[in-house]
Order: C-alpha cells, then sequence, then structure tokens
C-alpha cells in the first residue's frame, strides 16, 4: 500500500475513535505521535517516496498530524470538564514543565560587575539626578559659557528653561557629593545619561555611565592609573594591557583617555580597534582645583581623580554586541541569551 492510500486509511480510523477518559487520550497520543508511534512510520515512508510526490504527500501528512493533534486536544478538554467523575483519571499533581526563566539585561549584569569591583577597592556607590540644573552638570565643572557640550544640539532641556536639563553626564553627581561631603571620598556614581545625538550603531540618546571619584591629601596621577589598571584587569582578565592617552576635559588637568590592548588576531579585532589593537574604555584625570573649589573643597589640602566610563561600550566589548541599540529594543531573542549571567 502506497502511502497516501495509507493514509486515507488512518484518517478513518482516527475520525472513528472515540475517546472517554485521560488514559485513552494518553494512549492515542502515544500511539500515534509518541517517539515510537505512527507518525514515524509515516515520515519514513515520506522519505522513500519518489521526489515527485513529495509536494502532495507532506500536504496530506501535515492535514493527518492536525486531525490527530485536534483529537489530543478535544480529548484533553473533554477530560476536564467531565472534573468531578472522572477524577482519578487527572493527575493534579503533574509537573507543568515549569515557568520560563527570566534573565537578568546585560547592562545590569555590566553595572553591577563593575561597580563590585570598585566596591571592593573601598568605593562606594551614589546617586544623583537625572533632570539636572546648568550648575551641577556644566559650571560647576569648569564648562566655560560658550562651550560648545551646551549646546542646544548635545542637550536636551526641560520646558524650555536654560537652567534645567537631562543630565549629559554622570560628572554632575561628582558635583553634588563634594558639597555634600567632607574629604577623605571614594565614589562611584552609576546613572543614566542623555544626548540629543541621532540614534545609530554607536550612540543613543540615552546610555548609562559609572562615575568614580577620589579626594584626599597627597592622591597622585599614579594612584589614579593603578586604580584603572587593577580594574581593567579584574574585569577583562589578569594579563590586560591599558594605555593612557592624553585628552582634554573642562574639569580634569591633566586628563587622559584610557585604551586597553583588545589584540589584532582576527578581522573583527582590526575592524573595532580600526587596526589599532587598542580600544577607549574611559575618560579620566586629576580633578581640577577649579572644580574642588567651586563645591567648597580646600585645593591647597586636597586633590583627587576622576575617571567615566560608559556601561554600554564595556558590554559591547564583553559580549561581542556591534549595535547598541539592540540593549534597548527589548527582543527576546537578543535578551534571552543573557541567561544564566549573574
Ligand atoms: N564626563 C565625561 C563624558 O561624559 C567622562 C569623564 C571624563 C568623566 C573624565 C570623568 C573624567 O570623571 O575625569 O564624556
Amino acid at each position: 500500500m502506497g502511502l497516501k492510500e495509507q493514509l486515507a486509511q488512518w484518517t478513518a480510523e482516527v475520525l472513528a475513535v472515540q475517546l472517554k477518559t485521560a488514559d485513552e487520550v494518553e494512549a492515542f497520543r502515544i500511539h500515534w505521535l509518541g517517539r515510537k508511534g505512527k507518525m514515524k512510520e509515516v515520515m519514513a515512508m515520506f522519505k522513500a517516496a519518489p521526489d515527485e510526490e513529495k509536494r502532495d504527500l507532506g500536504k496530506l501528512i501535515n492535514e493527518f498530524k492536525q486531525r490527530v493533534e485536534h483529537c489530543v486536544v478535544e480529548g484533553s478538554a473533554i477530560d476536564v470538564q467531565s472534573g468531578g467523575e472522572d477524577k482519578q483519571q487527572y493527575d493534579w499533581t503533574r509537573p507543568d514543565g515549569g515557568v520560563p526563566v527570566g534573565a537578568h539585561h546585560p547592562l545590569s549584569v555590566v553595572r553591577r560587575e563593575i561597580i563590585s569591583i570598585l566596591e571592593r577597592m573601598g568605593f562606594v556607590v551614589s546617586e544623583g539626578p537625572e533632570i539636572e540644573d546648568d550648575w551641577h552638570v556644566f559650571s560647576g565643572l569648569n564648562f566655560p559659557e560658550e562651550h560648545p557640550a551646551r549646546d542646544m544640539q548635545d542637550t536636551f532641556f526641560v520646558n524650555r528653561s536654560p537652567d534645567m536639563l537631562l543630565r549629559t553626564h554622570t560628572s554632575s553627581v561628582q558635583v553634588r557629593e563634594m558639597e555634600k561631603r567632607e574629604p577623605p571620598m571614594r565614589i562611584i556614581m552609576p546613572g543614566r545619561v542623555f544626548r540629543n545625538e541621532a540614534i545609530s550603531a554607536r550612540a543613543h540618546c540615552m546610555f548609562h555611565q559609572i562615575e568614580g571619584l577620589y579626594i584626599d591629601k597627597g592622591v597622585s596621577f599614579s594612584d589614579l592609573k593603578q586604580t584603572l589598571l587593577r580594574f581593567a584587569q579584574e574585569f577583562f582578565g589578569s594579563d590586560t594591557k591599558i594605555r593612557l592617552r592624553p585628552s582634554y576635559f573642562p574639569f580634569t588637568e591633566p586628563s587622559a583617555e584610557v585604551d586597553v590592548y583588545w589584540g589584532l588576531k582576527t578581522e573583527v579585532d582590526k575592524r573595532i580597534t580600526k587596526g589599532t589593537g587598542w580600544l577607549e574604555i574611559l575618560g579620566c584625570g586629576m580633578v581640577d582645583p577649579a572644580v574642588l573649589e567651586a563645591s567648597g573643597i580646600d585645593s591647597r589640602d586636597y586633590g583627587g581623580f576622576a575617571f567615566g566610563l560608559g556601561i554600554e561600550r564595556i558590554a559591547m566589548l564583553k559580549y561581542q554586541v556591534a549595535d547598541l541599540r539592540a540593549f534597548f529594543e527589548s527582543d527576546m531573542r537578543f535578551l534571552e541569551q543573557f541567561q544564566g549571567e549573574q
């Protein structure tokens, strides 16, 4: 008998069947759909069939399978409805197959890991407001009045007041902390920041930073470098190398940008490091005395260092994510990959 005839016969059989109890439904299911069930036979016959018949046969098989599955679903429903009489048929203690577990967001994982490394070095966490005034975001950090970062193009202003804005960096929290605390202080300040940027694979209008600030007597540039080296080695691995390149920020002097050595082994390495092998991870420097003074700290007694890093940037490196937008799109296929990450 060909597969087609066989299917016709089985279809008649399935149509005639009457399932009354949970056991019958289950036996039916195993007979047709089980691991050694008849559907397996069908598939084997399908495989052996001549190619030109496969199209038609495929359709028939699908129909047949749906009919069988329909019977199983209907059969289970009847059983639940009949509840009372059939109690012993229905196993209420049967495991439910589990609830799908969620995953931590990759940005939370990275944020937590960075914080825990710095906490072990004696930094404490503090947070500040996302809606800020000009003083804490710019003026208190020594940004000159005409600095381009204040421009409408970079900053989102609130209610058209030129004094209220969404913070463009977490450095604003430095100012708040220096105003509030007495030195010495060792603080990290995680948070969301906002910039009026076109959204692309490399830029977003909202992202996350972690700011670091260390103020004490006799803090030197080598303290800064050692702290960052230690951090990089804890995060990226104990043989990680870093380099500091001179840079400029209004609130630090001298200022630097820090790169980690990523390597040049693969084509991807070459592309993301633009052929240099080095990748920038953060900005830093010695707190400018003008910034200390503006917050009421005597710069003759105290000095310090500060640094600021982008969480998305570090997460992109850690998980090799090429497009920043993936972090904000809530696509389950992306997020599920981080199951098990703490
Ligand atoms: N606020 C800077 C930015 O958003 C990052 C930064 C650079 C923070 C140097 C610092 C620092 O504390 O010392 O680009």
